[in-house]
């Protein structure tokens, strides 16, 4: 049987953080032995809001690369490509935008979030929302299919936009005959990652964020700050590890003293400040080699160069074959 495809994005306008990691870059790294992994820079949804501030995108391109390499990308085994060298995505977009309503743009949870978000940019009631934003999940549908993409390992928020992608494959399938995949979502084991403040979600704009790149220094005051169980004022009072955010990211990178840690928090024999000491050491256990391949790749940027050409003409290959087949099903390829 054929290798099915995973298809990835990222936008590029900005450092990557623990959320995106275990939300999104795990999963991805675990899968690209079994399947044909894309994994997609996506500058062209970055300028959606980030139209007049191109450097930003511009600059964190190699950024994201050298992210997903830090990590465990494998180029050998993963293509990496620029969105925006892939034509066929923007012509794809094209296409798909007549079988999407705008009302039904409108809904999508994920695309309200963020233009709510975003009043600097599109108003405090959201009147000002450009075309290309509220229709950035069409674009992201574009890149999907051009790939033949079966599986999307995605965060959370990014579930209804993913069905939106479904919906336009299945209305492109039915008006102009099978063509498209319909791709699934795979969620990961950890979608959502909290933040060091107890929010829901970890996020840059939130402030509450471990990045992927932060030093000893800054991984050590950010934790040192982290919420824990507010009941456990004195040292040897008993704690609840179920309300700390210091054991919440025990227990996503420590994997030798964890029980220890549990237990002794609910019995009162361990302090925060030890407690949080331990976690910033298991922390730059589990960053530091990520830190020293990103530093590699910093000192070869034509290593990644040489990585980022050579994916995106693998991609150009694929996109051409799937645009085929859909100017042929919509009838427009004239001189075949
Ligand atoms: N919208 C995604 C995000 O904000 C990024 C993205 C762009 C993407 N194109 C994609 C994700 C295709 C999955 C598939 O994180």
């Amino acid at each position: 049987m054929e290798k099915k495809n995973i298809l990835t994005g990222d936008r590029p306008s900005g450092k990557l953080h623990l959320g995106h990691y275990f939300g999104a870059l795990k999963p991805r790294i675990e899968l690209q032995d079994k399947y044909n992994t894309y994994v997609l820079i996506a500058d062209v949804q970055a300028l959606t809001d980030n139209f007049n501030n191109p450097e930003r995108v511009s600059q964190n391109v190699r950024e994201v690369a050298i992210d997903n390499l830090s990590v465990g990308i494998d180029p050998n085994k993963s293509v990496i490509l620029i969105q925006s060298m892939i034509p066929e995505i923007a012509e794809l977009t094209v296409y798909y935008s007549n079988l999407v309503t705008i009302a039904r743009l409108y809904r999508n949870p994920t695309v309200k979030n963020e233009i709510n978000q975003k009043q600097h940019l599109f108003g405090n009631k959201g009147e000002g929302v450009t075309y290309g934003f509220l229709g950035y999940p069409v674009s992201q549908a574009g890149d999907i299919t051009a790939f033949d993409g079966a599986l999307v390992p995605v965060g959370e928020d990014q579930i209804p936009v993913l069905e939106q992608t479904r919906e336009i494959v299945r209305k492109f399938n039915s008006i102009y005959g099978d063509t498209l995949v319909e791709p699934e979502h795979l969620l990961s084991e950890n979608p959502r990652i909290k933040g060091l403040d107890g929010n829901e979600k970890m996020g840059k704009s939130l402030g509450n964020a471990i990045f992927l790149s932060d030093p000893e220094e800054e991984v050590s005051k950010k934790i040192m700050k982290a919420v824990t169980d507010p009941q456990k004022i004195k040292k040897d009072d008993p704690g609840n590890p179920d309300v700390c955010m210091v054991y919440y990211y025990h227990k996503l990178v420590n994997k030798t003293t964890l029980e220890k840690v549990c237990e002794e928090c609910k019995k009162g024999t361990r302090g925060c400040v030890q407690c949080k000491q331990e976690l910033i050491a298991k922390m730059m256990e589990f960053l530091k080699p990520i830190q020293e391949k990103r530093k590699y790749y910093e000192d070869h940027p034509e290593i990644v160069d040489e990585i980022l050409i050579e994916g995106t003409k693998k991609a150009q290959l694929k996109a051409k074959e799937v645009m085929k087949r859909v100017k042929k099903s919509m009838k427009i390829n004239y001189f075949e």
